[in-house]
């Protein structure tokens, strides 16, 4: 499951900068503090999209360079939700659900 949301968030990382029917980084902030997660686990979650976003583009065009981000990106992206507590765990599953995630 966590290995799911992890790739699952990596998803969204990419989608949320493009022109799909999701809501942009401040609007799902204020969706997810609005629905009762901690600011820790907010911010942490943007960090992990903004670098994504910052530095996905940079090793894009090598695949071996890609493959190692992204394989460092997904367990960094599985550890931090990990190790937020239980309560935004589901909030932030239940925000993939409502996007189509998973
Ligand atoms: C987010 O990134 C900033 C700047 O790198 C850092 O100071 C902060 O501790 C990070 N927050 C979390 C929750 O990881
Ligand atoms: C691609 O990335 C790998 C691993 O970081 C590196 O060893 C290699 O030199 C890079 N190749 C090119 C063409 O930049």
């Amino acid at each position: 499951m966590f290995k799911q949301l992890s790739i699952v968030l990596v998803v969204f990382a990419v989608m949320a900068h493009a022109t799909m029917n999701l809501p942009s980084q401040e609007e799902y902030n204020a969706e997810m503090k609005s629905a009762g997660m901690s600011q820790s686990s907010i911010d942490g979650l943007n960090n992990l999209s903004q670098k994504f976003v910052s530095q996905y583009p940079v090793v894009q065009s090598n695949k071996s360079a890609a493959d190692k981000f992204m394989a460092e990106y997904t367990t960094e992206a599985q550890n931090f939700v990990k190790s937020m507590p239980v309560e935004d765990q589901k909030i932030y599953a239940e925000s993939l659900k409502k996007y189509g995630l998973i």
